[in-house]
């Protein structure tokens, strides 16, 4: 897609946004706006000191939150291209309210990719949930493209394929929510 900003929700110690920041910079263009409840000091002080920062934005505050909402689209201009990633409160109420929040931010043929949706396959792992089979991103996914037919789930294709792996091996199954109309 080549998007002009990339919003990501949940940015913790900012690897992923350090990460899509840099692709951006291999790119020529675009700009990453990172949103997260909490922002420790020594992660923003360790995201401000870095090189991509100048394609950095940070917003604290919940991500669902109507004035953080208002933050994230005065960044974006009228005509860019918007690609969502959402990786924080992974509760399936809060990735369907972001869903139905970031939904609206992107255009038709844009992505919004909910991630570690893996959770219910992996319940019963050190650290997991007892409620992990149902209360995660992808139980909301599912619900969200049956609420809102502008919306399918579509993951990309392969650029290319040598292996006989057909299927993607990942933490985040059905996460391409797709904005068809
Ligand atoms: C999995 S970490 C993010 C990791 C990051 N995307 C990376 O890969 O480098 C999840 C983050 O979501 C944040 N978070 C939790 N609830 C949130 C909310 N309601 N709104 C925004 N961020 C939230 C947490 O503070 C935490 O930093």
């Amino acid at each position: 897609m080549k998007p002009d900003v990339l919003v990501e929700t949940g940015v913790a110690h900012g690897g992923s946004l350090i990460f899509y920041a840099s692709l951006f910079e291999a790119m020529g263009k675009g700009r990453v706006v990172g949103v997260d409840i909490e922002i420790r000091p020594h992660n923003r002080q360790a995201i401000e000191a870095h090189p991509m920062k100048k394609r950095i934005d940070l917003i604290e505050g919940s991500s669902t939150a109507p004035e953080v909402l208002a933050q994230v689209k005065a960044l974006i201009k009228p005509g860019e291209t918007v690609l969502v990633v959402l990786d924080s409160n992974h509760t399936k109420a809060h990735v369907l309210d972001e869903l139905r929040a970031y939904g609206d931010l992107i255009g038709v043929g844009s992505y919004v990719v909910a991630t570690d949706g893996i959770m219910a396959q992996v319940k019963g792992a050190p650290r997991t949930g007892e409620d992990w089979d149902w209360n995660n991103p992808l139980t909301a996914i599912h619900d969200f493209v049956a609420e809102d037919k502008r919306f399918i789930v579509e993951e990309p294709t392969f650029p290319f394929n040598e292996g006989v792996v057909t299927g993607r091996v990942t933490y985040w199954p059905d996460a391409f929510v797709k904005r068809i109309a």
